[in-house]
């Protein structure tokens, strides 16, 4: 297994990948984490604020910043977190506080629309196109007339195992959790239909019963968009020739979007939906001189040089056109006769109004193209520009922010503030200061002499563009979150098991990093769209010698966690944190003292820090989101039962039975949580 795998388990085709990667190191005969964690610490004076004055007493003669550099809110007395904290698990079920119970709501395969098909193991393609989709992901409760028991639930639903998806047909089969089977060089056209049905995002109304159990209600509102739903593209890429194909030979649309990990909620209350490894989906035959000869807006993004792609839709035996296009191989004349551009037309963000169902999602260009996890809004001021944060999540790739044109006026705001304005890359400097460098014509290098036409030709190729202009290369960023009360900026950076001794800097202060760490800046002035900004490190994840908390004490059996992946505010400013251990590491090695996946809680005021919640075998726990009371969230469980081995699969033995039990097939579901007393959650 390569250290790709490692990190990527679930991944597999994930754009950072290269044929010939090395051998998986043995993580245990090499240094320790935290000899390696130490080692930086006694080497450099790097970590900053809200870390430093306790971290520096641990490591005396260290010269160490004591100013945080972020501003924290004033702590309330009684701080902001009131649970008590649950311990680590291993156990396949979710375990919540006392006084606190939990729901399963919306599992994969429950009807929404249609004729309402009911889950089942035989289901057809056609069926999943109106059932929940499968791996819940980034997820926002609209609420209907501000109402706290009645909303749009909507959800990205990222990526789907085949062996679960078509286990009728899959049984009995030695399958890794990636794999799909070909036969003859062909898929099964059902198998593919399915395939591209269980992506992409679900539109529900969920309701709150008398008993205070939440339902899914059937309404006109739910809506299923998928790896095939029609989709136009918006902004300075939209009609360009990066765009042109078979299906839009004046590239302004093209179908479906893949991959949507995260999300963000517009100020303008829409749904933006982000397509983060959408490379791997993709093959691309080109060769010259029998060497594959990948255009740079391929290549860089790791869309595949020869062989199959992720999941082979590209070999569909009825070769359908909305599945062969995963071929972007040049066999055509020209690109309006082929799909070599249908990779330009992946990797943006995706914007999908939840209030009118039958309107076509919008791909907005102007945000950038990479592997984006997702995206978060600084407060909407009328007046000011919009504002909106989103990270590259794959190795030594960048954190990057939208800012409009056009200021927000509430009366009339809409998706075309995303479409004219500058898109920025961030630079962490070493004294604590940041840079937001432009990506736009003319600026930082970005000039036709360099490789870049023009601000669509900039776009396509984002991450070149950050490349040229200096930004700093972050450890895997995830998601964003912005503090109600101070304005910060919070980002989690998940791991980066390949930053060696020499790449280690100090936004990314350590070498190997298995655990992963959250960073934190202040715009200048307290001004979204400054071009400066101050940051520290707010947490550095581990176990009780390698983490430390926000205040830089040592985390403890309460709080210890690896690899934060989701990451939310609520309007209280209790900072929500998901952890997601690849599956190849989840309970093993040094990673086994933190349990399946998990979620705590923290409170920046105070620095307090608390474990909330343990999910079942196998998943990540990701997507957050809450009533506008507070006394209700939601949280997503993806992909349980995901480390099922192939030979436990064939014998009928997955290693997760959640939320069903007996011997049922696993589901990705939606957590229903609430306090028995009715208080707000988390206080
Ligand atoms: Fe889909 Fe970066 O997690
Ligand atoms: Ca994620
Ligand atoms: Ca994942
Ligand atoms: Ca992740």
């Amino acid at each position: 297994m390569s250290t790709y795998e490692l990190d990527y388990p679930d991944h597999t085709q994930s754009p950072d990948h290269q044929p010939g990667d090395e051998p998986r190191c043995n993580l245990s005969a090499n240094e320790t984490f935290h000899d390696v964690l130490e080692t930086r610490l006694k080497r450099r004076d790097v970590l900053v604020g809200g870390l430093a004055t306790a971290v520096g007493a641990l490591f005396a003669g260290t010269a160490l910043t004591t100013v945080a550099r972020v501003a924290t809110a004033q702590a309330a007395s009684d701080g902001l977190v009131g649970f008590q904290p649950v311990p680590v698990s291993s156990a396949d079920t979710v375990v919540v506080p006392k006084g606190y119970k939990v729901q399963v709501l919306a599992p994969w395969g429950t009807p929404i629309s249609g004729a309402m098909p009911a889950f089942a193991a035989s289901n057809s393609g056609a069926d999943q196109a109106h059932q929940m989709g499968m791996h819940h992901d980034g997820m926002h409760f609209f609420p209907i007339d501000g109402s706290s028991t009645d909303g749009l639930l909507v959800m990205n639903h990222e990526y789907v195992e085949p062996r679960f998806l078509h286990a009728a047909r899959y049984a009995g089969q030695e399958l890794k959790s990636d794999q799909v089977m070909v036969i003859d060089g062909k898929r099964a056209d059902d198998e593919v239909l399915k395939e591209m049905n269980g992506h992409g995002i679900s539109v529900v109304r969920v309701k709150r019963g008398t008993d205070g159990a939440w339902a899914v209600a059937s309404d006109p509102h739910n809506r299923r968009v998928t790896g095939l739903t029609p989709m136009e593209i918006s902004g300075p890429v939209r009609g360009t020739a990066h765009l042109v194909t078979k299906y839009s030979p004046d590239g302004t649309r093209t179908r479906g979007t893949l991959n949507n990990c995260a999300h963000g909620v517009t100020p303008w209350n829409t749904y933006l939906a982000a397509e983060e490894n959408w490379a791997g989906y993709f093959r691309n035959g080109d060769q010259q001189d029998q060497k594959p000869n990948l255009p740079r807006e391929h290549a860089r993004y790791g869309v595949k040089a020869g062989g199959m792609s992720r999941y082979g839709w590209e070999l569909a035996e009825g070769r359908a056109d909305a599945y062969i296009r995963f071929d972007a191989s040049s066999t055509g004349a020209s690109a309006a006769e082929d799909y070599r551009n249908e990779p330009n037309a992946f990797g943006w963000v995706v914007e999908i109004d939840p209030f009118a169902p039958n309107s076509m999602p919008v791909k907005r260009t102007h945000l950038g193209r990479f592997a984006h996890e997702g995206v978060v809004f600084g407060p909407a001021i009328a007046g000011k520009p919009v504002v909106a944060y989103s990270g590259d999540d794959a190795r030594f790739e960048y954190i990057y922010k939208f800012v409009s044109a056009l200021p927000y006026d509430p009366a009339t705001a809409s998706g075309a503030l995303l479409d004219e304005g500058t898109l920025y890359a961030a630079r962490f400097n070493a004294d604590g200061s940041g840079e937001w460098l432009a990506l736009a014509p003319g600026q930082n290098g970005l000039t036709p002499e360099n490789g870049f036409a023009d601000l669509a030709d900039i776009l396509v190729n984002t991450r070149l563009a950050a490349d040229k202009a200096g930004a700093t290369k972050m450890d895997r960023p995830e998601w964003g979150a912005v503090d109600p009360r101070t304005g910060a900026v919070y980002f989690t950076l998940t791991n980066n098991s390949r930053r060696t001794e020499d790449q280690v800097d100090p936004a990314n202060p350590r070498a190997k990093s298995q655990y992963g760490h959250i960073i934190r800046w202040s715009e200048a002035r307290g001004d979204h769209a400054a071009t400066s900004f101050q940051w520290d490190i707010f947490v550095l994840g581990g176990d009780e010698q390698a983490g430390r908390g926000p205040n830089g004490q040592k985390l403890t059996a309460d709080n210890i966690f690896a690899c934060p992946d989701g990451l939310w505010f609520d309007s209280e400013a209790r900072l929500w944190i998901q952890t997601d251990i690849g599956e190849s590491a989840q309970n093993k090695g040094d990673m086994a003292v933190m349990g399946n996946n998990q979620m705590l809680c923290a409170d920046p005021g105070t620095g307090e820090m608390r474990r909330f919640l343990t999910g079942p075998v196998g998943q990540e726990i990701t997507g957050i989101t809450g009533t506008p009371d507070g006394r209700t969230i939601f949280v997503n469980v993806q992909h349980p039962g995901a480390t099922t081995a192939p030979k436990d699969w064939a014998a009928g033995k997955p290693v997760s039975h959640w939320p069903d039990g007996g011997s049922a097939i696993p589901r990705s579901a939606t957590l229903v949580i609430f306090r028995e007393d009715g208080g707000v959650v988390g206080s």
